[in-house]
């Protein structure tokens, strides 16, 4: 009986706290979740000592950007001493405007920002500015008034890549002897308010200007994808049954475009028809450069993520750095690129 009122009052004590007891061990794990959480919740340690940079990448509209986007990656990893916040915008202005300020929130070391258009920037910038945060534009550059509100640019000089477009087509029509015939043209423009297709479309448009035989025809808007390029090519050979010359701002549009001229009928490079003229040269593009498909390709090197951490280590050590840096480029056709060039493509 005894036994049986120690075994009742065993299981009365266990039914009473028993609950407790769990109550309080759940209590217990979750307040130790919550010191490990506070523990490992902040994203870097200190003794780590790695420069967080930010970094909002416009989209990934293009193999061009894939390759960007990867430089930047493969820059600033923890074993060269980053941490890396990446953020894609999907081409949209107010997706970086808003990863900007979580950058700034979370107090981040550097941004880097590759701004889908160039205009309307100030705000945000001047929030960076007064929050301390060092901006460096990467590829594309912002039409600002005041230059204070980003440190540097890395990135390519757009103007000057359409003046080489520009200059071959110069040459090249001297070559065939058609300096002096009617040369119509259309041109494929990447996206609208973008630097780089601002800067292509002035840098070309000036050498056009020299001449007056050179017809543009009609520059559309193709946001400088595969896409695009291939629906507004179209649209083109519907109206015009005379183009001599594409001038399409980079090699996804390009692909979209011969893809369009082919299904009309029409044949394109170096003995067609229609004289291709493209930019970035990318892989594909450049074996279609050797092949002759694409009879210029010039060059847009997305290799931008090691200058960008030169630059930083420059500020590190409380160097004073250029406000812009431009990356080397080419300009690639059937006679100087190589099966050894095309190997080296990574992207
Ligand atoms: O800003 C660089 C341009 O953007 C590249 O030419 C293009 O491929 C990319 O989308």
């Amino acid at each position: 009986m005894k036994k049986y009122m120690a075994n009742v009052h065993m299981s009365r004590i266990t039914m009473v706290l028993l609950p407790a007891i769990l109550f309080m061990m759940v209590m217990m794990g979750w307040g130790f979740g919550l010191l490990t959480n506070i523990e490992e919740e902040p994203y870097i340690s200190e003794e780590d000592n790695l420069i967080v940079v930010g970094v909002s990448q416009l989209g990934s509209e293009s193999g061009w950007r894939t390759a960007n986007t990867e430089s930047v990656q493969k820059a600033f990893t923890k074993q060269n001493g980053y941490f890396l916040i990446f953020n894609n915008a999907r081409q949209k202005q107010e997706n970086q405007i808003k990863a900007i300020r979580n950058f700034i929130a979370q107090r981040v070391d550097y941004i880097v920002l590759a701004p889908v258009v160039e205009s309307g920037w100030e705000t945000v910038l001047q929030e960076a500015k007064d929050a301390g945060i060092p901006v460096i534009m990467m590829d594309r550059s912002v039409d600002v008034a005041d230059q204070s509100l980003y440190t540097a640019l890395v990135g390519t000089d757009s103007v000057e890549e359409g003046r080489k477009a520009g200059r071959w087509l110069e040459e090249y029509l001297a070559k065939k002897g058609k300096s002096d015939e009617d040369i119509n043209i259309v041109v494929l423009k990447g996206t609208e308010g973008a630097s780089a297709q601002i800067g292509r479309t002035v840098g070309f448009s000036v050498v056009a200007g020299e001449h007056d035989n050179w017809n543009i025809l009609e520059q559309e808007y193709a946001d400088f994808t595969i896409y695009k390029g291939k629906e507004v090519m179209s649209e083109f050979l519907e109206k015009y049954d005379d183009i001599d010359v594409v001038v399409s701002q980079n090699d996804d549009m390009t692909f979209g475009a011969i893809e369009a001229i082919r299904e009309s009928g029409k044949t394109v490079g170096v003995n067609g028809e229609i004289t291709i003229i493209s930019f970035d040269a990318v892989h594909d593009a450049l074996e279609m450069v050797a092949e002759g498909t694409i009879n210029v390709d010039i060059e847009c090197n997305p290799h931008q993520g090691e200058y960008i951490s030169d630059v930083i280590r420059l500020l590190e050590s409380g160097q004073e750095v250029e406000k812009r840096y431009y990356v080397e480029e080419d300009i690639f056709t059937m006679e100087n690129v190589t099966q050894d060039i095309i190997n080296g493509r990574d992207y």
